[in-house]
């Protein structure tokens, strides 16, 4: 099939190499000159495992331009994959989407059916807005056109989104039209019965099984992508809270999350306490959802706690902090990760740069590290706050004369660190492990003053 998708962000560019790898004619659109120039040389512009031997591999079934009323007018299918910013009110931004149907609808040839599909994260009902768009704009031109609209939401997580792309828990396509449906089903098939040949570096783990495709109506397919995410950020902010009470009174909250992740009902994923979410879709898509709620005057204070807790564990880490130190002001405090989760470099609302500035504030110096996102964080940071910061190019260096050191991002470098030769090269060993990786027992042993979330 040939397909067409604008947007060769982590969505859109994820699924063009997913596409292209099981066999479809792809094309990524996107407006950034940059982009297209590194896609072009066989590059990747995100971080993502494995994604750029794919991209050299694929050859002529996978290209790129700027051009999307011509790469529509070819297409069978085209995927809307651009940025929904999150507006000053929390709403997610949908003007890009609504350029993107029209310019869609402009490459529209008469003779020809298209489907168009909606990946990113649209408040609900925007489905039926890009169907009126695309409607007006054909009847502008005068041209009469078979189209059909489909929600088809992406549950990628950075950092894994080709894995999640290639072996998905489940295939959601929000379409009313029969035409819709049956087209994104041949699309997905070879994913759906797990037909294609494995990537090497993207291998199927045992034990996977066939992906369910449920099938429903646009809306529903939309309050899917929310409630997801919305359910698994509270999943964590819950856990949060709990390990704050774990805190007074002496529990292990790794021994609570292991304990009730056994219950099949609750499940073991997402129940690690720690410095809270951040990233590109927990923090905007809970603000979205709570933006719906109130177009609707309809309160929701499940979402809105689990977003009150998020940001409260970042005081209270900064709170540990001080009581250890009996103040931070003119102290040099070590941040180990800048990310806001391993395996990207990305620092989107990362919990860790956040925790920066209020250090900052605070009157501290701050010594920091990451493997990945060391370049992107300093756009992050006021020139005034840049010369409170010294970025370091190891964990050692950043732990040099530091007064306590705090653990934000579970790299796995971080898992391995020789926390002796850390431990000596500190003022005061102060350890502050902000998503519980370390043993509280060896390191209090090793003469560290440990302490981590809920523990
Ligand atoms: C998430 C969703 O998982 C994905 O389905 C959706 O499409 C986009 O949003 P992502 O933002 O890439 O993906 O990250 P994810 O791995 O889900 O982690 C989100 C945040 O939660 C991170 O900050 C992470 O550190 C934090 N987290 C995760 C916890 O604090 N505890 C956990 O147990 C799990």
């Amino acid at each position: 099939m040939r397909i067409t998708i604008a947007g060769t962000g982590y969505v859109g560019l994820t699924t063009a190499v997913l596409l292209a790898y099981i066999g479809h004619d792809v094309t990524g659109v996107d407006i950034d000159e940059r982009k297209l120039e590194l896609l072009n040389e066989g590059k990747s512009p995100i971080h993502e495992a494995g994604i750029e031997p794919l991209l050299i591999s694929l050859g002529s079934r996978l290209h790129f331009t700027n051009d999307l009323r011509a790469a529509a007018r070819e297409a069978d299918i085209i995927m809307i994959a651009v940025g929904t910013p999150e507006k000053m009110n929390g709403e997610a931004d949908t003007q890009y989407v609504e350029a993107a149907a029209r310019t869609v609808a402009e490459g529209m040839v008469e003779g020809r059916a298209y489907t168009i599909v909606v990946k990113s994260t649209v408040p609900i009902g925007t489905n039926r807005r890009v169907a009126h768009v695309i409607q007006r704009t054909l009847d502008e031109s005068g041209k009469a056109v078979r189209f059909a609209v489909a929600s088809n939401p992406e549950f990628l997580r950075e950092g894994l989104a080709l894995y999640d792309s290639f072996y998905p828990d489940r295939i959601v396509i929000g379409a009313e039209d029969e035409l819709a449906v049956d087209m994104l089903s041949r699309m997905y098939r070879p994913i759906l019965e797990q037909t294609f040949d494995p990537p090497d570096v993207i291998p199927r783990r045992e034990g996977y099984g066939l992906p369910p495709l449920i099938t429903t109506d646009a809306i529903s397919a939309e309050m899917i992508k929310y409630a997801a995410n919305a359910y698994l950020a509270l999943k964590i902010s819950f856990m949060n809270e709990i390990a704050g009470l774990a805190e007074k009174v002496g529990a292990d909250i790794t021994e609570v999350a292991r304990g009730i992740g056994l219950d099949t009902r609750i499940g073991p994923r997402y129940l690690a306490a720690g410095l809270g979410w951040g990233g590109s879709c927990f923090p905007k898509d809970t603000a979205a959802l709570l933006a719906v709620g109130r177009e609707y005057h309809y309160e929701m204070p499940i979402v809105e706690a689990a977003r009150t807790v998020n940001v409260l564990n970042r005081t209270r880490i900064l709170e540990k902090m001080q009581s250890l130190l009996k103040g931070v002001r003119g102290r040099t405090i070590a941040v180990l990760g800048l990310a806001f989760k391993p395996d990207t470099d990305d620092i989107r609302e990362s919990p860790s740069i956040a925790i920066i500035k209020m250090l900052i504030e605070r009157g501290a110096h701050v010594r920091v590290h990451d493997p990945l996102a060391m370049e992107r964080a300093k756009d992050a940071f006021s020139a005034s706050e840049q010369a409170e910061i010294t970025f370091s190019s190891t964990p050692y260096e950043a732990a040099e004369g530091a007064e306590a050191l705090l653990l934000a991002t579970e790299w796995k470098m971080y898992k391995e660190l020789d926390l002796d030769g850390l431990k000596k090269r500190m003022r005061i060993p102060v350890m502050i492990d902000g998503r519980n990786i370390y043993d509280p027992e060896k390191l209090r042993a090793m003469g560290w003053i440990y302490t981590g979330v809920g523990r």
